[in-house]
């Protein structure tokens, strides 16, 4: 527990020594950990290649440290407690030996199956242990998982599997979320139609729903698994391994693989878990995310169960089956820390105060918010109706890219500002650059947020394509990581996140690319051309607005709408799914063809006060016409 901050000066110190000496800094956290082999160099670096190398030629495997080493100390303590969508459901509590021996059991599963250090896993499964035990159990053998939303439509599901080129598949039967029975095997089975490369799909039981199994190619999780010893020794990975693959959605269409490797990403995990929530021994700390997201693999998996906390997993929706569900959980397992998103407590506020009012929630310490910009009528919502008044509240910035959260307060430590991710981390430089490049030094200044040193748990490549990891991150502001979003530092120097600059939208804290939206609706048929803008939504924060040129003939306006939704929830998963839109008969254009989104932004904004300077469009007339044909309330 030595890596944990205790005071605002004490806070200060370390920033300051992180900042003078980064590679003393990140050394000395580094040796609370178990490493086979030490490092020659802590790092090394350079952002125009981009070439980024944290503890050069140490030796570790990251399992070990989950377990090996605590597993002396605090064996029979709980390491996941689980709960079940339906609350009638038994819950599961799994002791860091259990969850060691399933990892165990299981690595020497994947390995019976032919996997092998470097190859890839997709891990397409519901919020069950068996989730977190098959990522363990591919750190433990050094296979590279690569975790799937089980949200994503078959056609998403299968654009990951060919992109990195997985061998195995893991699944389940079925996925209870809320009172659906969501059949995911049968995604699966669509996905692998469009592939080749995978050779094994392994099914975990969890809904006992009929699936067809193919004698060939599939496998039950209980059928593996039998047989096998609760002993393997780890497999020992480079400090730059690969450790997984997260896709996630940027500017252009197709998503990209995030590529993060086992020494850094495991370093930055665990302390800054411990340094955010300020997590003690005998904490329950839950986090409500899924591990198809990034949130989901530093902060429910990776970062607590290195730090040896109980981490509490949740497989249900927070409505199910009634709205006090988070609450009553937070009861129940008399919870300490509470990480959540704004999309959530968002939808919970508009319930009103009554669906809390059963529950005491006096065992909560620290409330936590991640995802998109927290307004601060909901930060004042969650702080006084969750945290009644005296929980600090850790608004945290971070990204799927960066690994682990980079700009937040620490709970209890640093002053809480509503709607402001507030101070980086130690280790973490953000800075506010202009449009050209330029850093904004001191206090009340605004613009685009780059950080302009390496951490630990950055990035490496996008998988596959490096060309492609240099242009998005590296290549607008030579020399900086640049996030893609805007900031603000105000007079105190605290920062505020804006929200994204670039093509992306954030709806309900989940990133979806324009044009990959676009993209998938132009899939139909009858779409000549479409644009998609976010714009503000009450409760997702940005809702999907989309715009269509479409052959009408013979068709109703309203019949293509529907299609169009449908189409993209096909494509990429309800999640995508347009909450507007609008047919049209152009899209504002300038002169050398590019779609002027700032005025389809403002038409879909409600905001047609100023649509500023219009004198570049090729055809203005279509201005008018879409006004019109927007939705009026
Ligand atoms: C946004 C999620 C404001 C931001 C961990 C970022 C936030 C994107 C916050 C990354 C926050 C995340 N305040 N905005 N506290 N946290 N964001 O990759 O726009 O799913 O670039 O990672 O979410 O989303 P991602």
């Amino acid at each position: 527990m030595s890596q944990k901050i205790q005071t605002l000066s004490g806070y200060i110190n370390e920033y300051q020594r992180s900042v003078h000496q980064p590679e003393k800094f990140w050394g000395r956290i580094a040796q609370s950990f178990h490493w086979q082999k030490p490092w020659d160099n802590v790092l090394s670096w350079d952002f125009k290649g981009p070439d980024i190398k944290w503890f050069e030629n140490a030796k570790l495997n990251l399992t070990e440290n989950i377990f090996e080493r605590h597993l002396f100390t605090h064996g029979e303590k709980a390491a996941i407690i689980w709960e079940p969508n339906d609350p009638k459901e038994a819950h599961r509590i799994i002791s860091y030996r259990e969850l060691f021996e399933m990892t165990c059991q299981f690595s020497n599963a994947l390995e019976a199956q032919g996997v092998e250090k470097g190859d890839r896993v997709i891990i397409y499964m519901p919020m069950i242990p068996e989730a977190a035990v098959a990522m363990l159990a591919c750190a433990r053998i050094g296979a590279v998982h690569s975790v799937v939303f089980a949200g994503f439509s078959s056609s998403a599901l299968a654009d990951r599997i060919n992109d990195c080129e997985a061998k195995i598949v893991l699944t389940s039967d079925g996925n209870f979320r809320g009172s659906k029975n969501i059949p995911v095997k049968e995604v699966v089975d669509e996905a692998l139609e469009k592939t080749s490369t995978v050779e094994k799909v392994i099914v975990c039981k969890r809904t006992n729903s009929e699936v067809t199994m193919k004698s060939t190619r599939d496998v039950w999780w209980h059928d593996v698994i039998k047989g096998q010893s609760i002993d393997h020794k780890a497999v020992t990975l480079d400090a730059e391994d690969l450790l997984f693959i997260l896709y996630t959605s940027g500017s252009t269409g197709k998503p990209k693989g995030v590529v993060h490797t086992t020494g850094g990403y495991m370093v930055y995990t665990q302390y800054s878990f411990l340094n955010v929530f300020q997590y003690e021994q005998d904490d329950v700390y839950w986090c409500t995310a899924d591990i198809g997201w990034i949130t989901g693999h530093s902060y429910i998996v990776y970062g607590p169960l290195l730090a040896g906390a109980t981490t509490l997993m949740f497989e249900g929706v927070p409505t199910y089956p009634h709205a006090g569900r988070f609450w009553e959980i937070i009861d129940k397992y008399k919870v300490n820390q509470f990480y959540t998103a704004p999309t959530a407590i968002r939808a919970l506020q508009a319930k009103g105060l009554e669906p809390i009012a059963p529950y005491s929630l006096d065992s909560l310490k620290v409330i936590g918010s991640v995802g998109e910009p927290i307004n601060e009528e909901a930060w004042h919502w969650y702080h006084d109706h969750i945290g009644k008044g005296n929980c600090p509240l850790v608004d945290t910035w971070w990204q799927t890219e960066t690994g682990g959260i980079m700009i937040s307060p620490l709970a209890g430590i640093t002053p809480n500002k509503p709607a402001h991710a507030s101070l980086p981390l130690p280790g973490i430089q953000p800075v506010i650059v202009d449009a050209e490049g330029n850093e904004l030094k001191g206090n009340n200044v605004e613009g685009n947020l780059c950080i302009k040193f390496p951490w630990p748990s950055i990035l490496r490549t996008t998988y596959g394509d490096h060309k492609r990891f240099k242009e998005t991150y590296f290549s607008t502001y030579p020399g900086m990581y640049f996030t893609g979003d805007g900031a603000k530092r105000d007079h105190d120097g605290y920062l505020r996140i804006l929200g994204r600059v670039d093509d992306v939208i954030n709806v309900s804290g989940h990133r979806m690319g324009t044009a990959e939206v676009e993209n998938a609706i132009n899939e139909h048929p009858r779409v000549i051309e479409s644009a998609v803008v976010g714009y503000p939504h009450d409760i997702k924060g940005q809702g999907i607005y989309a715009y269509a040129i479409c052959d009408r003939e013979g068709v109703s306006d309203q019949v293509l709408i529907e299609e169009i939704k449908g189409t993209v929830r096909k494509i990429i998963g309800p999640i995508a799914k347009p909450d507007e839109v609008q047919i049209v008969n152009g899209l504002p254009k300038t002169r050398s063809g590019k779609i002027m989104r700032r005025i389809l932004r403002k038409v879909a904004s409600k905001d047609i006060s100023n649509l500023g300077d219009t004198s570049t469009l090729l055809n203005p007339e279509v201005i008018a016409e879409i006004i019109d044909g927007s939705p009026s309330d």
